[in-house]
């Protein structure tokens, strides 16, 4: 492996998974507050770092209209071939420049708005993305960064799951994320970087009907295997366990989000 896992996970996406992150990944209207605190309106600039199938890149294009411009930058190549080739077939005007980060291929103050979701988590260094999110602002711009944070994750599918259900968390965090904690530390992060009026919020829902089944599919069981921690088999048996507690409906999933935001001064 070229890369630490949290990253070449990411460069090498398999096209299961491609097609599990469009579903997880998709835009819907309960994401509202990650977005809100961006005051986002037409003509703004905007560029969305870590831009992943680019669902949300193209919700922020529609609210910047014709006149605005939204730029969308990621490590995986994949990633950047399908989002751009949707945003031309809904005639949506948005460039995706593949590269990985930090540091952001763009110049000082190119954007009126920067966004980050779900991504801070994975990077080599968390403070130098946010750095140079806070670079590429134009003054007086607005900098939001939205993530979990692994050790806030509540689950619950019964008693008997709940050993099995801690190791296979714990391994998956193990491998495949840089800043399990980085939710709490965003904004301490926005802090370094310089950005002014820093302001948090939470964003909790719990799921009990099981939506976040994919996620645990692609993401979770995925990272847990290849941690080699636990069996594959212990895997494939917590999945079930997971699979029973939803069809049963006692299912509790909750992953908050930090939704963060600092101003460029
Ligand atoms: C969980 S996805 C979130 C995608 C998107 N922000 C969204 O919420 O729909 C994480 C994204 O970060 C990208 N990523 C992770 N590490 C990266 C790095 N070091 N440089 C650039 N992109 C990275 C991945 O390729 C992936 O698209």
């Amino acid at each position: 492996m070229a890369e630490a896992y949290y990253k070449q996970h990411w460069i090498d996406i398999e096209p299961e998974r491609h097609e599990a992150y469009d579903q997880i990944l998709a835009f819907h209207p309960a994401m509202e507050p990650l977005i809100r605190p961006l005051e986002l309106k037409p003509g703004l600039s905007v560029l969305d770092v870590g831009s992943g199938p680019g669902h949300t890149t193209f919700e922020l294009a529609r609210r910047v209209g014709s006149e605005g411009r939204v730029t969308g930058v990621d490590i995986n190549a994949d990633f950047i071939a399908k989002s751009s080739a949707r945003g031309q077939s809904q005639r949506l005007d948005v460039e995706f420049v593949h590269s990985g980060f930090p540091p952001l291929p763009f110049p000082d103050s190119a954007f009126d708005r920067v966004f980050c979701k779900n991504v801070l988590e994975y990077v080599d260094s968390a403070a130098d993305t946010v750095a140079e999110m806070a670079r590429v602002a134009a003054p007086d711009g607005i900098v939001v960064a939205t993530d979990s944070d692994w050790d806030m994750i509540a689950l619950d599918i019964g008693e008997e799951a709940r050993e099995l259900s801690d190791r296979v968390l714990a391994a998956a965090k193990a491998i495949a994320i840089k800043e399990p904690r980085i939710g709490r530390k965003l904004r301490g992060i926005f802090l370094g970087a310089g950005l002014s009026d820093v302001k948090v919020e939470i964003m909790a829902g719990a799921d009990v009907a099981g939506r976040s089944l994919p996620m645990l599919k692609a993401s979770f069981a995925r990272y847990a295997r290849d941690s080699g921690r636990v069996g594959a088999d212990e895997v494939d048996r917590w999945l079930r366990m997971v699979e029973a507690a939803i069809i049963g409906g006692r299912y509790l999933f909750v992953l908050p989000q930090f939704v963060v935001r600092g101003i460029k001064s």
